[in-house]
């Protein structure tokens, strides 16, 4: 059976899941956005209107595509509306008990036939799957921050995942104007697993004096050509999001290669958590300057 993916429910909207919803709705399809509380749904809308704003602002959308895109997403904080989602994608914090209590409620919810969609960084897709009646109907659609830009959709297959079905999620992706990559599941599938293995250790060289923050971004900005250096991509991606990831990479492999560079740990626990807060690695009085070697 082929499904269609017409009604689509996006669960977090927070600086990913505001950005897959934005994805959906304009290629068309019906998004139903849902946050916890009146506040986040607040700020869920504020992540859409400045994301298709700036769009706007820079001339790649009219005024009334815009407003028929916003017109298409319609937020709620009842996860109740989800019922007759086609596709229902969780872009939750990574903490996986809330992942779990969250696929158990969708799973109730959600009809039989939905499939449940994880947007998870590094988390097994298998263990939130194994907490629903429909383990083969949940997949994992990992998308890249900034989600409106980013060209890749990585779609993990667990081993029970129904046959066909992440060739179907893969050619929604494709309808997004997305590549679909296919990966199993294992601790930060591909991207994640080489990247962030990379930005921790470019913070491990900076906690060894080897060159200043500044030094090592433009470093890899001008001698790699990377859009950005390290420092600047973990504070877009969320000192938070990636600390998490480090962690659940060095659980599943022991390997000291994944091991979180201490500075993460403590810029995390300050508060200071990149872009989203305002301060992580920039704008932070603590790691503005190369410590002592
Ligand atoms: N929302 C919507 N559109 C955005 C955006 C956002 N948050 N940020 C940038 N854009 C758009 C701009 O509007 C612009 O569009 P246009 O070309 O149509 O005018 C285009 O992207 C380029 O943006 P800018 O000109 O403002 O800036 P840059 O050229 O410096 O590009 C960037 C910004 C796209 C963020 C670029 O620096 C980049 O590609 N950085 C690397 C990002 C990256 O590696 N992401 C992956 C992180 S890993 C991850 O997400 C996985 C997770 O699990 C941790």
């Amino acid at each position: 059976m082929t499904r269609s993916f017409e009604k689509v429910g996006v669960v977090g909207l927070g600086t990913m899941g505001a950005g897959i919803a934005e994805v959906f709705a304009r290629a068309g399809l019906r998004v139903i956005g849902v946050e916890a509380d009146p506040d986040a749904l607040g700020r869920g809308r504020d992540n859409l209107e400045n994301s298709t704003g700036r769009a706007l602002a820079k001339g790649r959308l009219s005024e009334a595509e815009r407003a028929e895109i916003l017109g298409r997403i319609t937020l709620t904080t009842s996860r109740e509306d989800l019922a007759d989602a086609d596709l229902v994608i969780e872009a939750i914090p990574e903490v996986m008990d809330f992942k779990r209590a969250l696929f158990t409620d969708l799973d109730r919810i959600c009809k039989p036939s939905a499939v449940l969609a994880t947007n998870t960084s590094s988390l097994s897709v298998t263990e939130i799957a194994a907490t629903t009646g429909r383990p083969g109907r949940v997949v994992g659609m990992h998308f890249f921050n900034p989600a409106p830009v980013m060209r890749l959709v990585e779609v993990v297959h667990t081993v029970v995942t129904e046959d066909g079905l992440a060739e179907e999620i893969a050619a929604l992706a494709r309808r997004l104007g997305k590549t679909p990559v296919s990966v199993g599941d294992r601790a930060g599938f591909v991207v994640n697993r080489l990247l962030l293995t990379y930005l921790n250790h470019a913070a491990v060289l900076l906690e060894n004096g080897l060159a200043t923050r500044d030094g090592i971004d433009a470093a890899m900005k001008l001698g790699v050509g990377v859009p950005m250096g390290p420092f600047a991509l973990l504070d877009l991606i969320g000192l938070d999001t990636s600390y998490e990831v480090m962690c659940v990479l060095f659980q599943e492999t022991r390997d000291r290669r994944h091991a979180p560079a201490p500075i993460l740990r403590e810029l995390v626990t300050a508060g200071l958590l990149g872009r989203k807060t305002g301060a992580g690695f920039y704008d932070g009085q603590a790691v503005a300057t190369p410590p002592a070697s």
